[in-house]
């Protein structure tokens, strides 16, 4: 069994805006306050684990022990079937320096060619960490299609080429509220709640 997490304050192992918002909002239910790595002047461990997981564990047990109290990370990415799962933990790193995502699609895009299989999926790691070692790991993903050209302005990264199984629309063309309903991170988020908080 996963330990409970039993304290008010959480720091967030990111110096994303967006994630560490994101992941505010979905504690704020909790009665968890959140800080961010970046507000606490943490510095950013490097990434160089092989699995997502690896990545989390890292960037969250860095977090927890630079700052003495329990943190929380999240590593993710786009899988493409027929590309051997690229670009999975490199996702971020194929748009760049200047996280240009149009081009890392069109990248994906161009390595795909004619081939036929458009299989894909979006997985994504959650760990949390305290500053005593202790770690709990949970990963989420979600299955659909690559399409092409890109569709949709909403989301961010991979999501105006990413249809999910059953639906019709990308990611970047649907509500927020319909993403996070059914994408890898609500999944990663569900299972450490129900494992870690105690009003769940
Ligand atoms: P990280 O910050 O190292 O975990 O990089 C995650 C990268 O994966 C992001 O920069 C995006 O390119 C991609 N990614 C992760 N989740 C999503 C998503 O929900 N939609 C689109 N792209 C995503």
């Amino acid at each position: 069994m996963a330990r409970i997490f039993d304290g008010s304050k959480l720091v967030i192992a990111s110096h994303n805006l967006g994630k560490v918002r994101e992941i505010g909002d979905l504690l704020a239910p909790f009665g968890v306050e959140t800080v961010s790595a970046g507000d606490l002047g943490l510095p950013e461990p490097a990434e160089d684990g092989l699995t997502f997981i690896a990545n989390a564990e890292i960037k969250a047990l860095g977090a927890a022990k630079a700052s003495g109290l329990p943190a929380l990370a999240d590593d993710s990415g786009l899988e493409v079937a027929a590309l051997g799962g690229e670009p999975g933990i490199y996702s971020a790193r194929w748009a760049g320096p200047n996280k240009d995502f149009t081009a890392a699609m069109a990248l994906i895009n161009e390595k795909l060619g004619s081939t036929t299989n458009r299989c894909a999926n979006f997985t994504c790691a959650l760990t949390l960490a305290w500053p005593d070692g202790e770690m709990a790991s949970f990963e989420g993903k979600v299955f659909g299609d690559l399409i092409w050209p890109m569709r949709g302005h909403k989301g961010f990264g991979y999501d105006p080429i990413f249809v999910p199984t059953g639906h019709t629309m990308t990611f970047a063309e649907m509500d927020p509220a319909q993403k996070h309903a059914m994408s890898h991170r609500a999944s990663a988020f569900k299972q450490l709640i129900n494992a870690c908080f105690k009003n769940s």
